[in-house]
């Protein structure tokens, strides 16, 4: 396993990669990686000759008063497990390589990053999207993983790799779940035993939508009621968000037809933690 620091160096081995053929499978990650982040990895070994990961805690996406400071960090750990998961190549640039004085360009994708988390991380998308189409062109993959569990993250980069004409098939794949239904983060590292039992609220809250789904509801005040209730049992845990949305659009629905988001973002603490499942038609 490799692992490469400069942004020059990185673009040389893939290029000679690509000129051997070899397709270039890329999870991009900010590290203290988790068994979501493996499975990630997991399908990229399956997919591509080449799979690269990215460890790079983004400054940019951080807004003031966020936990970029704080936010988890284990390099030794992470490249003990990625050593474990096939990984051939992992890039680990510093800030100072990543942004050089006079950096002055960003990706604004500008409708479906408005909702959501849009609403209260105003900054937050345009730091993701630039990242990733700078980490784009200094590994140049064929392929790039990303997970559902942030949903908005996802449908912001398959939207500029749409629009910006990248040659990159951005593939989405499924939550992974502690065994009590919480979605693998790397922020559950915040939470003490009693704010983790707590905050299985969203996932029993996400479970009962599914359900009034199931039996035919499609009212989106009537999901949403129910999904406030279960979350506000929990006197510690506040809400951000909780909306059910098009699943492309990203914008609010009132019915929900064909396919559709059920997005939720609460506090607990200082904790921020998102969620999410989609509800489809059959
Ligand atoms: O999902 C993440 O970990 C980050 O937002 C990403 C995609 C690595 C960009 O910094």
């Amino acid at each position: 396993m490799e692992i490469i620091a400069q942004a020059k160096e990185m673009q040389r081995r893939s290029e000679q990669r690509r000129r051997e053929g070899m397709i270039i499978a890329f999870v991009p990650t900010m590290g203290y990686l988790h068994t979501g982040h493996l499975s990630l990895m997991r399908e990229g070994r399956k997919r591509g000759d080449v799979l690269a990961i990215s460890i790079f805690v983004n400054p940019t996406q951080f807004g003031p008063g966020e936990d970029y400071g704080r936010y988890p960090r284990d390099l030794k750990q992470d490249l003990k497990l990625v050593q474990g998961a096939g990984v051939d190549i992992v890039f680990t640039p510093s800030a100072q390589e990543m942004y050089s004085d006079g950096f002055q360009t960003s990706v604004d994708v500008e409708r479906v990053t408005q909702n959501l988390c849009g609403i209260s991380r105003p900054h937050h998308f345009r730091g993701v999207t630039t990242v990733v189409a700078k980490l784009f062109n200094i590994v140049k993959p064929h392929l790039a993983f990303f997970g559902q569990k942030d949903y908005q993250q996802l449908i912001t980069i398959k939207q500029m790799v749409e629009d910006l004409n990248m040659d990159i098939e951005v593939i989405g794949m499924p939550t992974i779940r502690e065994p009590d239904g919480l979605a693998m983060s790397s922020r559950n590292a915040y939470l003490n035993s009693k704010k983790r039992k707590e905050v299985l609220s969203l996932y029993r809250s996400l479970g009962k939508a599914e359900e009034l789904f199931g039996q035919g509801e499609r009212s989106a005040a009537t999901i949403l009621q129910e999904v406030r209730r279960i979350i506000e049992q929990e006197n510690s845990v506040t809400i951000d968000y909780v909306k059910i949305c098009d699943a492309r659009t990203l914008e609010d629905i009132d019915e929900i037809k064909g396919e559709a988001v059920i997005a939720v973002a609460v506090k607990i603490g200082k904790t921020r933690l998102i969620d999410n499942i989609i509800l489809k038609e059959e």
